[in-house]
């Protein structure tokens, strides 16, 4: 996919702050549409904080984020997913006593936009909330309890509520966390497809097999700062990473 000249995303000197720990510390960089990106890091290092910021979820304590060429600092979440940013959580969010298609039916009548999207679920809400199960494989599941589904169907469903309408930008959180060997390579499968139709990418993963798999540029955040910015396969042999991953945490690097 060819690369637009304009960045998607940009973050200069980008900082959050919880009184006196800095969460964020300083993160610049810019982000391509057609990239994906995986970040990983030590527990702790701000990586949540980082997408917490950019998806507007928090402000900023200080620095700037433009998304598109538009200066996004201050808008609502919300009002982000409307202009084509969506994210995914670390713990797994859905309703949990609606159906599988009643959680698609509350993102493509919530998600599109309008001011008040009103409670009529016509006839087209129901088709493209079908056809959206379809192409994740979560049709057979239409009518079951969100309560009562898998936890890889339920990340499935995650991902699918927020990529509905077809964002520009998608943020995932862990998205493989807890998911066994098979059940990842589902996921690859599923990163891999939405790829394909152009979206960009931006997850934070501890498991090294999936984000040296589906991303084409790796970021470590450690202790706030970013502490490396390029090739997946290089990690593993930075001199950097491998100071910050010695010790108890060694094994992740270890697992690509
Ligand atoms: N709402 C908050 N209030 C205070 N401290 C927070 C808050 N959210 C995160 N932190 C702290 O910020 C640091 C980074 O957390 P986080 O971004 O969740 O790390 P990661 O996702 O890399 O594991 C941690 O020390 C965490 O305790
Ligand atoms: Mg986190």
């Amino acid at each position: 996919m060819p690369f637009d000249v304009e960045p998607l995303l940009e973050c200069r000197d980008v900082k959050k702050h919880y009184g006196a720990l800095a969460a964020v510390d300083g993160i610049s960089l810019s982000i391509r549409s057609g990239e994906t990106i995986g970040i990983g890091g030590p527990n702790g290092a701000g990586k949540t904080t980082f997408l917490d910021v950019i998806s507007g979820l928090t402000a900023v304590t200080s620095g700037q984020v433009t998304f598109q060429g538009k200066a996004i600092t201050g808008i609502r979440a919300h009002k982000l997913f409307h202009m084509g940013m969506a994210r995914t959580f670390q713990v797994t969010s859905g309703f949990a006593s609606l159906t599988v298609l009643q959680n698609m039916l509350a993102a493509v009548v919530y998600g599109s936009g309008r001011e008040r999207p009103g409670l009529l679920l016509t006839k087209a809400f129901r088709e493209r909330s079908m056809a959206c199960l379809q192409e994740y494989g979560l049709a057979d599941i239409a009518n079951s309890l969100v309560s009562d589904i898998p936890a890889l169907a339920r990340k499935k469903l995650m991902v699918a509520s927020a990529v509905v309408h077809k964002p520009k930008l998608l943020l995932l959180d862990e998205p493989v966390g807890g998911l066994n060997p098979a059940e990842i390579d589902e996921f690859i499968d599923l990163i891999f497809h939405l790829r394909g139709r152009g979206t960009c990418i931006v997850f934070i993963e501890h498991v090294m097999r999936f984000l040296t798999t589906v991303s084409d540029r790796a970021l470590i955040i450690h202790q706030g700062r970013l502490i490396y910015d390029g090739d997946p396969r290089g990690i593993a042999k930075d001199p950097t990473v491998k100071a910050v991953y010695l010790g108890s945490q060694a094994e992740i690097l270890g697992a690509a």
